[in-house]
């Protein structure tokens, strides 16, 4: 077995093979003068597990090209952030289930698909294959006991991500809620927690994804006027566009945490480890 990526992937899938003890083939990258993308793969196995993020237009079609050039029956794909998913339905006639179209793409040449932190679970039905999707609350988790902060307040910046929040701050045992918006008028929102209090804690806001920072920053900006500690963002995707993290800075966030999902910075925290243990409970 060996493991190959993208170039948007290539940490991951390091630390992936590390944790598996196989080696990465190496790819080399061009493009011809039109811009087309090209690759040639070393020597592939029999058995192959292909990563590779897609963050933009060239790496989802370097990976539909990694995936064609990796000619076998035994190759499984691992998406550690599957762009295009967010545009899972048809909200409007007319619209692509751009979920669906991305999907079907990369279910041609693999037999397995395993996802991190999928927005929409339903998405994993867009495959032609089976697809299974991972977690990394605990790990998120796990991070977060690393800071040593006394009676940390997890907090999820809504209601859809209390659920997620509430297996990260299982993990510790902290206290969680989620921040409810409340309209003051027709241009003021006050966001604040559900149930409990941030006055003088250490906040952390968890979700998802990371996007503009536009929900965490404005959050923080409250917690601190209701007299929170700190302020922290925890995210699984950072995919941090449009100058959000210098955004979360300047509104005070004291750190911003996220995975290797999409390889950054501030990817303090890495998907091989759970990647790997589902690769060796399927066998
Ligand atoms: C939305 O459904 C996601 O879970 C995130 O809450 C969203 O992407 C965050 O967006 P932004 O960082 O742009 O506020």
């Amino acid at each position: 077995m060996k493991v190959i990526c993208t170039e948007k992937s290539q940490i991951l899938a390091t630390s992936l093979a590390r944790a598996l003890k196989i080696p990465v083939v190496e790819v080399k990258y061009s493009r011809f003068p039109d811009g087309e993308q090209y690759l040639i793969a070393g020597e592939l196995d029999d058995e192959t597990i292909i990563i590779g993020s897609v963050v933009d237009n060239d790496s989802l079609v370097q990976l539909t090209l990694l995936i064609d050039a990796c000619d076998s029956s035994s190759n499984r794909l691992v998406l550690p952030y599957m762009g295009y998913a967010r545009q899972d339905k048809r909200f409007q006639k007319g619209e692509p289930i751009s979920a669906r179209a991305v999907a079907q793409v990369f279910s041609r040449g693999v037999k397995e698909v395993i996802t991190v932190n999928i927005h929409e679970k339903g998405v994993l039905s867009y495959f032609g294959v089976p697809a299974r999707n991972i977690s990394l609350s605990p790990d998120i988790g796990e991070y977060i006991k690393t800071l040593n902060l006394k009676n940390p307040l997890i907090l999820a910046p809504d209601e859809g991500a209390h659920a997620f929040a509430e297996q990260v701050a299982n993990v510790g045992g902290w206290d969680c809620d989620y921040l409810e918006k409340t309209r003051l008028s027709g241009v003021e929102v006050k966001m604040a927690p559900k149930q409990l209090c941030a006055a003088s804690r250490s906040v952390i806001i968890v979700d998802d994804i990371i996007s503009t920072g536009g929900t965490i920053a404005t959050a923080a900006t409250m917690l601190y006027q209701q007299g929170a500690d700190e302020v922290f963002a925890a995210c699984v995707h950072g995919v941090l566009t449009n100058g959000a993290y210098v955004h979360l800075m300047a509104a005070g966030v004291r750190d911003v945490i996220c995975s290797d999902t999409i390889e950054r910075g501030c990817s303090k925290i890495s998907a091989a480890r759970q990647i790997a243990d589902i690769i060796k409970m399927t066998g």
